[in-house]
């Protein structure tokens, strides 16, 4: 509305102008065949009703989450009814969510500006998460650096944690990328805490211990910077890059379908105003470009570990097609057992298996580019929940979420430290 971007102009910057969801809903809708996919599909299609898809139609029968504006609330409800489909409203009232992540969040950065450790229990600016990972070198000037990969689209810096025990020695490496799509928050927060569990965990936990004694652990918390600004600045639900689309007013591209790895194939579009806008070219974003270049010019990675939310699954290569990657049963029993270490703290269930029959197809995704490029054990984890508060994960849940994860990826780095090839 005019008037809240008015005011919020007067206050200045920050979370009072960021647009606001009053009376917006979210619908799952249920699926039970192709036809009603294809009514569905028809529905999050239409420039009429200005959905917001929170999880696509796959080809499987998933449920879709769709972010409903209070607008079209009535000729959605009468256009699924119209078509028999069924669904239940998942989330009533958008907006009292939003407004208790920025209570809770604003709370948390008044306590820390008084002198407060950062609050791995919290959600965090940019800025306050690259002051952490500043904190975390300097504590730990042995093990861990803060190294600048590249620098976004809008000109900020890109950095990584090296985790390594090795000195100047190269050694094996895996990869822990984070918050591609901006809006999944709880994949950040995840990662940061990794890192201070990393540095705190060794020589203390003699599985980290040894890990570390074998590879170098390099973490990217947030792969999407200049999106992830913007998700607490304008819109708490922007995926994409912030890149300029030549002759589209739609601005960004989806850089999880950016790598070269089937590029603009299936499950990617070519409409600069898709959430799965594929990008001019492979490596088109600069946030990408950066890590690929930096993982090509290393040439020793064996893990590649991509967190996104929601849905707890766990999956491995393909997403760019159905064909059976040659080392499926390998990853398919890696991914099964961190699924399991993972249920074992808190009961948490992961439905586990390769991209394209788990979710739907992706072309141009990074766990199909690193494997394409010999990097084996590649990963995709969507972290909780099924959908009850889908990218509004409250942040109570960052800690429980982030120590089952932990056990999960402690799992497959495992495997790989004990599979070096
Ligand atoms: C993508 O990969 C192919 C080889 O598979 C290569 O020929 C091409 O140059 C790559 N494109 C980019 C943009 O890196
Ligand atoms: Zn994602």
């Amino acid at each position: 509305m005019w008037w809240i971007v008015f005011f919020g102009a007067l206050i200045g910057p920050g979370i009072c102008s960021r647009e606001k969801f009053f009376g917006d809903q979210v619908f799952r809708i249920n699926v039970r065949n192709g036809e009603e996919i294809s009514k569905l599909i028809q529905l999050v299609n239409s420039d009429d009703f200005k959905l917001n898809v929170w999880k696509s139609p796959s080809t499987f029968g998933r449920p879709v989450d769709v972010l409903v504006p209070s607008v079209s609330l009535l000729p959605v409800k009468s256009f699924l009814k119209s078509q028999g489909l069924e669904y239940s409203v998942t989330i009533e009232d958008l907006q009292a969510l939003l407004d208790n992540e920025d209570e809770e969040m604003r709370h948390n950065e008044g306590q820390e500006r008084s002198g407060s450790n950062f609050n791995y229990g919290a959600y965090h600016s940019l800025d306050a998460i690259y002051h952490e990972m500043d904190s975390i070198a300097t504590d730990f000037p042995d093990l861990a650096r803060r190294v600048k990969i590249g620098q976004t689209f809008e000109k900020r810096p890109m950095y990584v944690l090296k985790f390594s025990t090795g000195g100047d020695k190269q050694r094996p490496a895996i990869w822990l990328n984070a918050g591609i799509h901006s809006r999944e928050w709880i994949s950040q927060a995840t990662a940061i805490w990794t890192a201070r569990k990393i540095v705190s965990d060794y020589q203390k936990d003699p599985v980290i211990t040894s890990i570390l004694e074998k590879v170098d652990i390099f973490l990217l918390p947030v792969a999407n910077p200049d999106g992830y600004v913007y998700t607490h600045t304008q819109n708490r639900f922007w995926r994409k890059t912030r890149s300029l689309n030549p002759g589209s007013r739609c601005i960004g591209t989806d850089p999880n379908r950016n790598w070269n790895a089937s590029f603009a194939g299936t499950g990617a579009s070519d409409n600069p105003c898709s959430e799965v806008y594929h990008g001019p070219h492979a490596n088109s974003e600069v946030e990408v470009k950066s890590v690929v270049d930096f993982i090509q010019k290393h040439g020793n990675f064996k893990c590649f570990i991509d967190l996104h939310s929601y849905s707890q699954l766990l999956m491995y290569p393909y997403g760019y097609s159905m064909k059976k990657a040659p080392d499926a049963e390998e990853l398919d029993d890696v991914a099964r057992q961190a699924a399991e270490a993972l249920a074992s703290l808190s009961g948490t269930k992961y439905q586990v298996g390769p991209t394209c029959t788990t979710v739907y197809p992706a072309s141009g995704s990074s766990i199909d580019w690193a494997y394409d490029n010999g990097i084996k054990y590649s990963f995709t984890f969507e972290l909780r929940d099924t959908g009850h508060y889908g990218f509004l994960l409250p942040a109570n849940q960052i800690i429980p979420t982030a120590e089952e994860t932990w056990l999960g990826l402690k799992t497959i780095m495992e495997h790989v430290r004990d599979n070096l090839y």
